[in-house]
């Protein structure tokens, strides 16, 4: 199970997402915000990463203006690694090699089509699980002490 939220900013893209990851049989939650809303999108990245750190989720997809915010929210979450992706090898990459557990994106800088294949890549990728990768995942956690 994956769970996804935006802001305002990424609202639009993540309406688009959740109908083409429903169509494709995923099971997916929405945590907000609502259509019409206007938020906070701190208060989102972590309503969503929290989840992912308990395990409610397996992954999530953050969705602001451009990314950045909802990128650097998450990143200050204990446990998440969160990437922000614009193009599909980063999208395949940060998870066999960063084992990222969230993916943010820009809903007012990619086209929806791009977007879709940025989410469908960084689902099907798996972690390597190389040493050397694990390694490095290892550091970065002891960067959050
Ligand atoms: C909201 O206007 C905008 O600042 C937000 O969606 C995001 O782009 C911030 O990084």
């Amino acid at each position: 199970m994956i769970a996804i939220a935006s802001d305002h900013g990424g609202w639009a893209l993540k309406a688009q997402i959740l109908d083409h990851l429903r169509d494709k049989g995923v099971e997916v939650d929405d945590l907000g915000c609502g259509q019409g809303d206007t938020v906070d999108y701190p208060e989102y990245a972590e309503k969503l990463c929290r989840a992912v750190v308990a395990g409610t989720y397996e992954r999530g997809i953050l969705i602001c203006g451009t990314g950045i915010g909802m990128s650097i929210a998450a990143n200050k979450i204990p446990g998440i690694r969160a990437a922000l992706c614009a193009d599909c090898y980063s999208a395949e990459m940060t998870r066999q090699h960063n084992d990222a557990n969230v993916l943010c994106l820009g809903g007012r800088t990619l086209g929806s089509e791009l977007a879709k294949k940025i989410v469908d890549t960084y689902l099907a990728a798996k972690f390597s699980g190389a040493e050397h990768h694990a390694r490095r995942i290892e550091m970065i956690k002891k960067l959050e002490r």
